[in-house]
């Protein structure tokens, strides 16, 4: 990179109309903004979760199993997380990427085995193009083990992040138990193939970008960990993979996104779907979002719910460990689509 700056939230301020190289994607590999513009009326799943909890909950738990099926992405409102405490993570958020560049760099690294800290792009160390965003990842499960590591500046970010992190986990818990049996299993199936658990998140910030047609905040993935929780500002730029096409999800107030990711994809044998999803930037915007990513700890073992293999429905992957398939998300990077190709029953 031709400019000294690590993180692109200070870099962007010095720039031209043009993108450094280094961001440029193939033209193969190019977001094509025309065409998503014209598909974004095809909204994913939006489940009411007011329900959940009293009579409506076989038609809430039925609904969260169709959504895991046929897209692996929907919208929760009525999600339970106070509507004040949302709004204060995305101001403390934007708030900790104004800080003056010093003060930011210090919980700087590029090593993807930290449990706390700031970097830019995806992973520095093995990708060949660039990701348009700076990002700050926490660990937050057990949030005592974790919380006084985290930044201190803004003096609120403690407070807030530990709550929201609170709510969500709660939140999350809630929603395994009903994927849990929607798929026919006891309420606390997959909570328990997660181990111990853990709690990842990352607030991700997209600077505005000269050239949104060049680049991407993040290229196609599919999520690593169980399930995902997604808070986005008013700014849109999450795209998922729907029936081939890319479809913008436009965010709602006080709406959440949950998608399923690559564990849940094996533990349902491969009834619920990892989909494909990537964000976009934009021209004149700036962008803050904050997926928590709920996962296994390192040492659970991962193999499909044993009630969902039978003869005619065998194991979709051999049995390995959440550490080897983490590792292994990490050293692929975003653009190699399926981590999990690599755990088939018969490699
Ligand atoms: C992610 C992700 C989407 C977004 O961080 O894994 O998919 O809109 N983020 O930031
Ligand atoms: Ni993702």
């Amino acid at each position: 990179m031709a400019n000294s700056k690590l993180l692109l939230s200070d870099m962007v301020s010095q720039e031209s109309g043009c993108i450094p190289l280094s961001y440029v994607r193939p033209i193969n590999e190019r977001p094509n903004l025309l065409e998503i513009l014209e598909f974004s009326d095809v909204p994913i799943p939006l489940i009411d979760l007011h329900g959940l909890d009293i009579h409506e909950h076989s038609l809430v738990v039925k609904a969260i199993g169709q959504a895991c099926q046929s897209d692996g992405f929907f919208q929760v409102k009525n999600h339970g997380i106070p509507e004040r405490l949302v709004s204060e993570m995305l101001r403390v958020s934007k708030e900790y990427f104004k800080l003056p560049e010093c003060e930011r760099m210090k919980a700087y690294s590029d090593d993807p085995n930290k449990a706390i800290r700031l970097s830019t792009s995806f992973n520095v160390n093995t990708e060949k193009v660039g990701c348009w965003r700076d990002y700050l990842r926490l660990h937050c499960y057990p949030l005592e083990d974790f919380i006084h590591q985290w930044p201190s500046n803004p003096p609120s970010f403690q407070d807030i992040v530990g709550e929201y992190c609170k709510e969500v986990r709660g939140l999350v818990l809630r929603l395994l138990g009903a994927i849990s049996e929607s798929l026919g299993l006891e309420k606390d199936n997959i909570e328990k193939a997660l181990g111990k658990q853990a709690q990842h998140m990352a607030i991700n910030y997209y600077p505005p970008c000269p050239q949104p047609d060049l680049t991407f905040g993040l290229p196609c993935h599919k999520d690593p960990n169980a399930i995902t929780v997604l808070l986005q500002d008013s700014v849109p730029g999450l795209q998922v993979l729907r029936n081939g096409r890319w479809v913008l999800v436009n965010p709602l107030p006080n709406t959440l996104i949950i998608n399923i990711g690559d564990q849940i994809q094996v533990l349902s044998n491969g009834r619920y779907k990892s989909v494909l999803h990537r964000a976009i930037v934009n021209k004149e915007l700036e962008r803050i979002s904050v997926p928590t990513f709920y996962c296994p700890s390192y040492d659970a073992v991962i193999k499909p719910a044993k009630e969902l293999v039978d003869e005619d429905h065998p194991s979709i992957t051999r049995t390995f460990t959440y550490a080897d398939y983490y590792h292994m998300f990490w050293t692929l990077g975003l653009n190699s689509h399926t981590c999990l190709d690599l755990f088939s029953p018969t490699l």
